[in-house]
């Protein structure tokens, strides 16, 4: 293996470590009494700005969309029936949101709407349960995505999996989908007749879907699903927000844990508000 790739490899482990500290679980076993420790971290090569910069895009009008409101507060965790049972196992993608899930991925598939069309290797419309009760939104496919077409299946991608492995969820049992379905080039945000195009597409899903949360990730889904481009994630993370009936929870993008894993901790919380309101407490800690 070549040094960059065991360093790419340590780092990722580095900071699933730090997310099962950070976030005050425990699902990666602890080493072996005696086992060698993980070499330092490498110095980076520059420091990282707090936020990457990005070209910055205005965001599409949505003067038709309800504007964001705070809805009732989440019950108090002692209200909050423990998890006695496992997680419901995976069900095959049967019934109606299933086969709507599967009719919106072949329409993507075909989607010629919007520039993305253009650079795109495969489209990236979403997977999971389609009888879950909870959908992540994201932004967009980034390179790994567009070139497997499937949603966060890169670094962020590992952090997102960790995040929900710490809920006390498979994967496989929640859905995963974006703002848009195709990747914008050189990782830049999409742009707003982007995000319009592929608006239908994500309305459908999660109007199929019909779970009782959604989760966004990072200010674009917030922005997008709450029609208001003036919303931001340091404010809202954490509260309980409604898109047409169904509780919308913010939190951080995965992307942006990356860069600043002291966030993970809030997130963690915003995770918890997640799982109160489906009446779920987060799987017990192993012991030390
Ligand atoms: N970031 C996103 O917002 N979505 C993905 O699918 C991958 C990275």
């Amino acid at each position: 293996m070549a040094d960059d790739d065991r360093r790419a490899l340590l780092d990722d482990l580095r900071q699933l470590i730090e997310l099962d500290r950070g976030l005050g679980v425990e699902f990666l076993a602890r080493p072996a009494a005696g086992a060698a420790p993980l070499p330092a971290r490498p110095a980076p090569v520059a420091a990282a700005p707090a936020e990457t910069p990005r070209p910055a895009t205005a965001l599409v009008s949505y003067a038709t969309l309800p504007p964001a409101r705070p809805t009732s507060p989440s019950p108090p965790s002692s209200a909050l029936a423990p998890m006695t049972q496992p997680p419901p196992p995976v069900s095959a993608p049967t019934g109606m949101a299933a086969s709507d899930i599967a009719a919106i991925a072949a329409e993507v598939a075909q989607c010629r709407a919007c520039g993305l069309c253009a650079t795109r290797t495969n489209t990236v419309p979403g997977e999971g349960n389609p009888a879950t009760e909870l959908v992540f939104v994201g932004e967009g496919p980034g390179a790994d995505e567009d070139a497997q077409g499937r949603p966060f299946v890169g670094r962020a991608g590992e952090l997102l999996t960790a995040m929900i492995v710490a809920m006390g969820f498979p994967r496989e049992q929640v859905f995963i989908c974006n703002v848009v379905k195709c990747r914008p080039p050189g990782n830049r945000l999409p742009a707003p007749d982007e995000i319009a195009a592929c608006q239908g597409f994500l309305h459908r899903q999660l109007l199929a879907i019909r779970p009782k949360v959604i989760c966004t990730l990072g200010n674009t889904p917030l922005r997008a699903l709450m029609g208001d481009d003036k919303l931001g994630i340091t404010k809202l993370r954490g509260q309980r927000l409604d898109w047409r009936g169904i509780p919308l929870i913010p939190t951080f993008h995965p992307a942006y844990l990356l860069r600043n894993p002291p966030a993970k901790k809030p997130c963690w919380e915003d995770l918890k508000v997640v799982l109160g309101v489906l009446g779920r407490t987060p799987p017990p800690r192993k012991a030390e």
